[in-house]
């Protein structure tokens, strides 16, 4: 059906009308001050200077408009298109990835939740609010792996783990794009950023990254190509160049692989003025190089650089480029457009969300206290810091993050409303007086700052309160697009704060607001409790107040290793083991006997402060029982992918403290005597248990062809007869196991 109608407009299209599908402007459409950063190549004489968006719109000749945010605004473009010669209407794209008006915790954070069902569940959510204002595709989810903190779009990601960065691409997509596109408040998913972007060298961004075929293939790719296996509708091509070659002219990335091998038959979107951007990385030597190189490697719509609209006639014209290959690009926006019921429902749904939505308020707060990992939480005393016990009467809240409300959204959080965010001050400030007591407050100091006349007032505070809450880290903007950093401590002055308040000797609860893991050496150390927050969303405030008094008690796990020292960095729990352990063969064992000539640093320990998977709960577990189903498998059995499960896992997970609590259960796999080195351990499966105080669960996991297969030196996805050893525990580190063969 959508293919006979996509053929049928086509044959009515004229040239100018075909290329207008594959290109993409915003409202301000293309001009030099649009060309972000490429003045010299928006002069350029070869592409016209100016665009107007509206005038494309008219004649038929826009495909789709990127962040144009409010009904009103969508409408007018709506409209101009939809009376065009073909009524072909615009698909509306934005950087919806963390809610439109009602914001949860920013990715990295909703991946500490593990909870796929909560992520499907808020996307949805969003999905329903940006459909209200004509929005229809999201440039979401990002799925690229970091293992590199300093790469400030760590935020945009679920963090450095294949495994889980597929489940939760997997649970985005469905969120997003429901069972039906064409439901009203169904939107389009963008995969993005295809691929390998997270691997940046040196975590700065836009950087080149270079890998073998093996690592791309084990680590960075598995999250798109689960995100296509669950149906993504269209996947956004990265900045960087992969091997020498910029991914938005990468045949090898976007035609054998995302296609050939994925079956990927829909489009894809270069990232903004990425194809301009060829010049510069010196592959293309003008605009029409670059038009021929990104659209025959695979890019079929043009973010923002002006080019395919001025050069796809001239390469047509000189025979450098098929018509052929313009109206393949043409279907594939086209189906797009169909499947979505456009063509029949053009215009924005319902009645217009604007601010945060009252309803979804429950849905948000329940996700960012979901995603809240306890680092720490040491007695003082004879109790932990955490819960805040019924005796605190006073709290001093201290930090620059206490009370910023337009802080508390994170990186692209920029349709929420900062009036809509309860902040913590305020959350804590009816807690108080509710139970009687009362909330001192101070600030301090700015996020960035370096004046310490805010320290007096702050230490005033915390001498006169029992308890001191501290809300310190980074702003929104320092992480996030084009927010790379060399140092990963807490920005300005906050750390000289930190150690003051501490020296008053008063329990302080440290809150680390991120959008990525920071190094957090001397808290560890110093500061009895500490919780990684990053960025909360639209009820900050309520859902950090929940956890703090006890009503909810965190089970967020990490999804990305917090280094000890930024030198450290890329640091991540898969590593591979090096011939002179103790590098990465075991990371917790410490060095012993004559450790100069192994992988290590002589200035600090090779393994992280708080590694991948851990995170505290107000209750404790224990696992215990750890089975595999068969001793041996016979390598020809284990090589069938369709062939579910081979084996199962088994363990028994108790609740040993002394309240109902959420533990986050993971299976690690590791496998010795194949013919590529394999890392130390890998996550092969995870879930999230709620337990009464002494009650015990039977744990199942299964393992299959995906769980237990590597790629092999040739590319090739196999088993081979090695040894297996399994872990189930509550991170990384977990020490419970059991082993098994595959067999020849
Ligand atoms: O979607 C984004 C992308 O992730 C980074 N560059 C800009 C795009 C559109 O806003």
């Amino acid at each position: 059906q959508i293919a006979r109608r996509v053929e049928a407009l086509l044959k009515q299209m004229t040239l100018g009308e075909k290329i207008g599908q594959l290109v993409q402007y915003n409202d301000q459409g293309f001009s030099a001050t649009t060309a972000d950063g490429n003045k010299a190549l928006a002069a350029n004489p070869e592409t016209k200077t100016r665009v107007d968006a509206m005038q494309l719109a008219r004649e038929g000749r826009l495909g789709s408009m990127l962040n144009v945010i409010g009904a009103e605004k969508t409408r007018a473009f709506q409209e101009a298109a939809v009376h065009s010669r073909l009524h072909i209407p615009i698909l509306f794209g934005a950087d919806v990835i963390h809610g439109y008006r009602t914001i949860y915790p920013v990715p990295l954070g909703l991946a500490a939740s593990w909870d796929t069902r909560l992520v499907e569940d808020v996307s949805h959510m969003s999905a329903t609010e940006a459909t209200t204002a004509g929005v229809k595709w999201f440039y979401s989810p990002m799925v690229d792996i970091s293992r590199d903190a300093r790469w400030g779009r760590s935020t945009e990601g679920a963090g450095e783990d294949p495994y889980l960065g597929s489940a939760m691409a997997r649970a985005y997509v469905r969120g997003y794009q429901g069972s039906d596109l064409s439901k009203p408040d169904s939107v389009a998913a963008s995969v993005k950023h295809f691929a390998a972007y997270g691997a940046a060298e040196a975590g700065r961004e836009y950087n080149t990254t270079d890998m073998s075929d093996i690592r791309l293939r084990q680590v960075y790719l598995p999250p798109y190509k689960a995100a296509v296996e669950a149906g993504a509708a269209t996947m956004m091509s990265s900045f960087n160049a992969l091997n020498g070659v910029p991914a938005t002219a990468n045949p090898y990335l976007m035609d054998e692989i995302l296609r050939k091998e994925w079956g990927f038959d829909s489009f894809v979107v270069s990232d903004y003025t990425a194809v301009m951007e060829l010049n510069n990385h010196g592959i293309a030597l003008d605009a029409a190089a670059a038009t021929e190189k990104a659209l025959k490697a695979g890019v079929e719509v043009d973010m923002m650089s002006h080019f395919y609209d001025t050069q796809i006639p001239k390469l047509l014209a000189e025979h450098r480029l098929s018509m052929a290959t313009v109206d393949e690009a043409v279907r594939r926006v086209l189906r797009v457009k169909f499947a979505l019921g456009l063509f029949e429902h053009p215009y924005a749904q319902g009645v217009e969300v604007t601010h945060a939505v009252p309803g979804h308020r429950p849905l948000v707060r329940r996700a960012a206290e979901e995603s809240f990992v306890l680092l720490r939480n040491a007695p003082v005393g004879s109790k932990a810091v955490l819960p805040l016990r019924e005796g605190v009467k006073s709290v001093a809240l201290i930090g620059p993050l206490a009370d910023a409300s337009n802080e508390m959204q994170g990186a692209w959080g920029g349709g929420t409303q900062a009036p809509d965010v309860v902040t913590l001050r305020q959350a804590l400030e009816r807690r108080m007086q509710q139970r009687g007591g009362h909330l001192l407050f101070a600030q301090g100091t700015d996020i960035d700052g370096d004046s310490t006349a805010g320290f007096d007032a702050a230490l005033q505070a915390a001498r006169q309160a029992d308890v001191v809450v501290m809300a310190l880290g980074e702003s929104s903007a320092m992480s996030g697009e084009a927010g790379s950093r060399a140092h990963l401590d807490l920005p300005g002055n906050q750390q000289q704060l930190l150690e003051q308040v501490a020296a008053t000797g008063k329990p302080v609860v440290l809150l680390v607001f991120s959008g990525r893991p920071l190094v957090l050496d001397w808290a560890a150390r110093h500061v009895p409790a500490i919780m990684a927050v990053w960025f909360p969303g639209t009820e900050a405030g309520n859902a950090l107040a929940n956890v703090l008094f006890g009503d909810v008690a965190p089970s967020g796990k990490l999804p990305m290793s917090f280094p000890r020292a930024v030198g450290q960095e890329p640091l991540y729990y898969n590593q591979f083991p090096t011939g002179r352990p103790p590098g990465a063969a075991d990371l917790s064992r410490p060095p012993a006997g004559d450790t100069r000539f192994v992988s290590r640093y002589i200035d600090v320990p090779n393994d992280a402060l708080f590694p991948f998977g851990y995170g505290l709960s107000y209750s404790s577990f224990a696992y215990s029982d750890v089975h595999v189903s068969r001793r041996t498998l016979p390598v020809a059995e284990a090589n069938r992918p369709d062939a579910r499960p081979l084996l199962t896992v088994t363990a028994t997970l108790t609740n040993t403290g002394g309240r109902e609590a959420t533990e986050v259960a993971q299976l690690y796999v590791r496998n010795l005597g194949a013919s590529v080195e394999q890392p130390v351990r890998s996550l092969k499966g995870f879930q999230r248990v709620t337990l009464k105080p002494g009650e015990s669960r039977q744990l199942r996991f299964e393992l299959g062809f995906p769980e237990l297969s590597f790629y092999d030196v040739r590319s090739r996805q196999v088993v081979e007869p090695t040894h297996y050893t399994v872990w189930v525990g509550g991170s990384s580190q977990a020490t419970e196991q059991a082993e098994f063969d595959v067999t020849r």
